[in-house]
């Protein structure tokens, strides 16, 4: 029987390949599982848990524990509201999205005063337990931030946990000082996964993503590789889902090395430029240098040396820039040891001739 007839296609369930898609079996976060749904279990005997914070670096599991251990609260009888901070950015946002997950109701018009709101939540609630996830709460701005927070962890109308997700716990600096004092909570590290734990997660996907024996193993083998280096699963499955997809272009019935290849150059092609174009002269000439160094070890301090002697930038716009190009995920910031001292080294995250040559094409 051919699988490749009529309506050719690789994908058995492209879904899976989705960055949205919750998986039915979350690998290798058993403990942060655990240790999430015991902080929040006081909730099924409708006492408020105590608020937690999930913090690690990108693509390691953090919305997909948090929205599990949500789903089965919810299951259970909980009032949950799972926000996303980046796309809400307002405290009116933030409140209109709990009213409506808690009444399942379209929320009251803008202009509607917050104290309004916040005793409309109260009312439907009911004095019921509510869990409240926060994902990716550090790019809300300050003042959001601690209002939000204010509201939820102060107010004696309700009788909240907070579940806080974060890339690192800068966000707490940020909590004014009161708010600080009176916010507590557990930390639930999640680390970066293994190149064994990609593999096996990577695995699942393409034994449900694709038809059976379609992907070669030498092809699998180099997507691992690629995504171990970083443990950016997300990323793991862009190259999966972009080389079944150029395969079929190709009319092939396999997916193989090549289409993992063509994946990757595409994207990194385009994200380069996308990144190159946010940086200033000066930020892509420290990009230069960073990856015309011949040496392994590149400390920061070297990079400031050639910068200040060919640009004459202050200490303090150098590290703006060096924050900004690891901000890009250009480079990698990692502390080390130097001779006696402490040192920052300069991580390159890309072969140096493919953002050589970028920088050539920029300009
Ligand atoms: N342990 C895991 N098992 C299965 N899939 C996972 C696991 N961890 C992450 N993923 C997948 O990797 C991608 C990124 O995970 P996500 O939870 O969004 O990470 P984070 O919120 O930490 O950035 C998602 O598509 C998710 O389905
Ligand atoms: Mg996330």
């Amino acid at each position: 029987m051919e699988i490749l007839w009529g309506d050719e296609t690789l994908f058995r369930n492209e879904e899976v390949f989705d960055p949205d898609f919750l998986p039915p079996d979350i690998l290798h976060r058993d403990v942060q599982i655990a240790d999430l749904a015991a902080c929040l279990r006081p909730a099924l005997k409708g006492v408020a848990p105590g608020h937690v914070l999930c913090v690690g670096p990108p693509s390691t599991g953090k919305t997909t524990v948090v929205r599990h251990v949500l789903e089965k609260l919810e299951e259970y009888g909980v009032t949950v509201a799972y926000l996303r901070c980046p796309v809400l950015r307002t405290t009116y946002n933030v409140f209109a999205k709990i009213f409506e997950e808690v009444s399942g109701k379209v929320p009251p018009q803008k202009g509607v005063p917050l104290f309004k709101l916040l005793d409309e939540i109260a009312e439907f609630l009911e004095q019921q337990v509510l869990v409240v996830a926060l994902d990716d709460v550090n790019f809300l701005p300050n003042n959001v931030l601690n209002e939000i927070l204010m509201a939820l962890v102060k107010s004696a109308e309700f009788k909240v946990g907070v579940v806080a997700v974060a890339t690192s716990k800068g966000f707490v600096a940020r909590l004014d000082p009161y708010l600080g004092s009176i916010f507590h909570f557990h930390e639930i590290p999640f680390p970066l996964y293994t190149r064994r734990e990609v593999e096996e997660i990577l695995r699942w996907r393409v034994e449900y993503g694709f038809y059976l024996g379609v992907m070669t193993d030498d092809a699998f083998e180099m997507v691992v590789d690629l995504v171990a280096r970083n443990g950016d699963i997300r990323y793991g499955l862009y190259l999966l889902r972009r080389a079944g997809i150029i395969a079929e272009r190709r009319a092939s019935r396999k997916i193989d090395v090549e289409d993992v290849i063509a994946a990757r150059e595409g994207e990194e092609a385009t994200l380069l430029t996308k990144n190159l174009s946010a940086l200033n002269s000066d930020e892509r000439e420290a990009l230069k240098i960073i990856y015309s160094l011949d040496e392994e070890n590149i400390t920061t301090g070297d990079v400031y040396a050639i910068m200040r002697a060919e640009v004459g930038l202050y200490y303090e716009r150098f590290y703006e820039i060096i924050g900004k190009l690891e901000r890009l995920r250009f480079i990698d910031l990692v502390f080390g040891r130097k001779g006696r001292g402490k040192t920052r080294y300069v991580v390159r995250r890309y072969e140096p001739k493919i953002i050589l040559e970028a920088i050539r094409n920029y300009g």
